[in-house]
């Protein structure tokens, strides 16, 4: 097998996503390893995460620095040291300059609880709840400068089901992020998926399109 990519993950928090892709890349045949995990808050469970799997953590406070762009120095001068490749947002919650995003342009995933472009931004669920939407669920994407825009790379559909609260809503689209997260990684880190333009190209077509993706759901509603 080829040398697996050397993978970033940027965190500000809980970190399950971080977990998941932990877990794949466990796996042997797996295309690629987490060679660094940075969050933005101190003392998050994240970190705890990243440091049970053996994995290097920094804490880069976003408050220690000056502007924006002082941070995003530190940021690319940590993932620089560890020789990343490629750029995961798992949970960061802040967003970066142009700068920062042309640096790591093509190279820079999101994932975002909501089937883009539909409900960017915050409080999502909530707002899917309100807006009536039966059928919500997760995407993974390339960064661009605008929120939560870019190149879809994955995605998954998860019901919204007759009574759902914000929270189990929430974890019932959690769960297929942990499925998806992993498997639009192993499609970029493999090669076989990377964009072109504001498209991801490389996706073999028909039945079984890898990027609509159904996660094993069932015995979650
Ligand atoms: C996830 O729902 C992710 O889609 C969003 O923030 C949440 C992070 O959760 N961007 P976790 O930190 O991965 O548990």
């Amino acid at each position: 097998m080829s040398a697996r990519r050397r993978v970033g993950v940027l965190i500000s928090g809980r970190g399950s996503n971080l977990q998941a892709l932990i877990d794949a890349a466990q796996t042997p045949d797996y295309p690629a390893e987490i060679v660094l995990v940075i969050s933005n808050e101190p003392h998050v469970q994240g970190l705890v995460r990243a440091e049970e799997a053996g994995i290097p953590t920094r804490t880069i406070n976003h408050r220690d620095y000056p502007s924006l762009e002082a941070f995003e120095v530190a940021l690319n001068d940590a993932l620089e040291r560890s020789r990343v490749e490629l750029l995961c947002n798992a949970g960061f919650m802040r967003l970066l300059t142009e700068g920062f995003v042309s640096c790591w342009l093509d190279r820079h995933l999101n994932i975002h609880p909501s089937l883009l472009p539909a409900f960017k931004g915050l409080d999502t669920h909530a707002r899917v709840l309100a807006s009536g939407a039966r059928i919500t669920g997760c995407t993974v994407h390339f960064v661009r400068a605008a929120m939560d825009d870019g190149p879809i790379i994955a995605q998954a559909a998860v019901p919204v089901l007759t009574g759902d609260t914000e929270a189990a809503l929430a974890a019932r689209v959690l769960a297929a992020e942990h499925h998806l997260y992993p498997h639009a990684l192993r499609l970029v880190a493999s090669g076989q998926a990377q964009a072109c333009g504001d498209l991801v190209d490389g996706l073999p077509k028909g039945p079984g399109e890898p990027a609509l993706f159904s996660p094993p759901l069932r015995g979650n509603f």
